[in-house]
Parts: C-alpha cells; sequence; structure tokens
C-alpha cells in the first residue's frame, strides 16, 4: 500500500507534509508533490499534515482522484526528492479547493 498526493496540493504546494515523512519519499515538480510508492512504508504520518487534506491512503481516494496513484508512482521517478518544507507559492491561498486544478499541473 502507498499514500497518494491528489488534485488540491497543485499550486498549493505547502510542503508540511514533507517534514515528517521518516523514509524520504516527498519528490518535488514546479507546482505539486509526489510520493514514491516504492518507499512509503504507510505510516500514515503525512496525512493530517497537509492543511487541505490533499493526501490520501490509495485505498481511501476520492472519487475523481484515481488517476493519482499513477500520476505518483511516474513522477516520482523523475522529479528530485524534498525534505524539507519550504514557502508555499505566494497565491498559494487563492487555490485552495478550487476545481478542476489536474490540468494545471506542470511536469
Ligand atoms: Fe511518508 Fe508515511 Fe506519508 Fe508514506 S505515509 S509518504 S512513509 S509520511
Ligand atoms: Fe501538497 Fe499538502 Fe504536502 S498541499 S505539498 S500535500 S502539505
Amino acid at each position: 500500500m502507498t499514500f497518494v498526493v491528489t488534485e488540491n496540493c497543485i499550486k498549493c504546494k505547502y510542503t508540511d507534509c514533507v517534514e515528517v515523512c521518516p523514509v524520504d519519499c516527498f519528490h518535488e515538480g514546479p507546482n505539486f508533490l509526489v510520493i514514491d510508492p516504492d518507499e512509503c512504508i504507510d505510516c500514515t504520518l503525512c496525512e493530517p499534515e497537509c492543511p487541505v487534506e490533499a493526501i490520501f491512503s490509495e485505498e481511501e481516494l476520492p472519487n475523481g482522484q484515481e488517476q493519482f496513484k499513477q500520476i505518483n508512482a511516474e513522477l516520482a521517478k523523475s522529479w528530485p526528492v524534498i525534505t524539507e518544507k519550504k514557502p508555499a507559492p505566494p497565491d498559494a491561498k487563492e487555490w485552495e479547493g478550487k476545481p478542476d486544478k489536474a490540468k494545471l499541473l506542470e511536469k
């Protein structure tokens, strides 16, 4: 099993999640983070840390978010690891909970 970062992280990218991961499995892209499913040990620590509730167990992905399992697995292969919190984008607040952000994902 693994945890998965979903759509609501896009353009919010608060990075609180990376501080608690014991195995450094978060990878950073331009406006989104992903979890490497081969490294995640299902410890659950990151899930409550995300202020916009973007992280779910792969078994509890909300309807319409299933594609993000594959997206996390693919992008984790090429994006660099991130282990320390950094400032969120200046307009992060405006993007919280906005629908249809998937098309804005920058790879
Ligand atoms: Fe890291 Fe644990 Fe979250 Fe997996 S569940 S990404 S191991 S903090
Ligand atoms: Fe994204 Fe939430 Fe982490 S917005 S960067 S999953 S804290």
